[in-house]
């Protein structure tokens, strides 16, 4: 049987894509702080009648990658996919950071996912094929006003990813970046509670990006989504 890990699993678009694969047949592995939403995830993916175990880490921590490997190892053997979905975003000027906020975001946002990809490489290799699912941002590619250290996380996130798919391109692994505009979670609503969320795009629409490209097995390889909302300018 197949199986994923996917981080900041708790809720938004980490429950979002748990809950998508586990009724696609994956057994997953759960990430995130909050052990009490991890846990209703675990039951929403045990009741589709998949594996589900919970890793009550945080990312902030420069030990997480380590310990969501020996977490991961100590209950199961191979690893078809991996999702690097946690993130976190602080929105202010420029001047007003300091460098705790550097490490908080940096740390959850490319640090971990770097590190946490390095570990698991060895069982990627061994499934056939393995897949890296790293979910950055429409922000990766652009700057916006307030969220310079948001937009730094996401352009590292989106270069490490773009070298390894050009390491792994001789190897049965496949790199994808998702690129989404707004999504409808607390990430969206708490940094902009004026926001009209009927616009914005599902967490389970995100999901289902996911869950194609993992369906994706011949020789065609989609290396990035940019996912709009549909009131957005297409190309901009
Ligand atoms: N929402 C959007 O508009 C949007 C657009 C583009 C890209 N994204 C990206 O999509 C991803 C998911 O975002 P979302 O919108 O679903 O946000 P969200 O609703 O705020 O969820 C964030 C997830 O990340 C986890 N997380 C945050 N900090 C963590 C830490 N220190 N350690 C472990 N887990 C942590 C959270 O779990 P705990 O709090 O339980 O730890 C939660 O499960 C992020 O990478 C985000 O940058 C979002």
């Amino acid at each position: 049987m197949s199986v994923a890990l996917v981080t900041g699993a708790s809720r938004g678009i980490g429950r979002a894509i748990a809950r998508r694969l586990a009724s696609d047949g994956f057994d997953l592995f759960l990430v995130a702080r909050d052990e009490a939403h991890l846990s209703e995830v675990v039951s929403e993916v045990k009741s589709t009648g998949r594996r589900a175990v919970a890793s009550g880490v945080d990312l902030a921590l420069t030990d997480a990658p380590e310990r969501i490997h020996s977490g991961f190892v100590t209950v199961f053997d191979h690893l078809d996919v991996l999702v690097n979905n946690a993130g976190v975003a602080i929105s202010r000027e420029f001047g007003e950071y300091e460098a705790g906020d550097w490490d908080a975001v940096m740390n959850v946002n490319a640090r971990s996912p770097f590190f946490l990809t390095q570990l698991l490489l060895p069982l990627l290799r061994q499934a056939s094929p393995g897949f890296i699912v790293n979910i950055a941002s429409v922000v990766a590619k652009k700057g916006y006003e307030l969220q310079s250290l948001y937009a730094a996380s996401k352009h590292a996130l989106l270069g490490f990813t773009k070298s390894l798919a050009r390491e792994m391109v001789n190897e049965d692994i496949r790199v994808h970046a998702i690129l989404p505009g707004g999504v409808n979670t607390e990430m969206v609503t708490g940094v902009r509670p004026d926001i009209d969320t009927s616009g914005l795009i599902g967490p389970e629409e995100v999901a289902e990006v996911v869950a194609n490209l993992l369906k994706m097995r011949g020789n065609a390889v989609i290396d990035e989504v940019e996912i709009r909302r549909r009131a957005k300018t297409p190309w901009a």
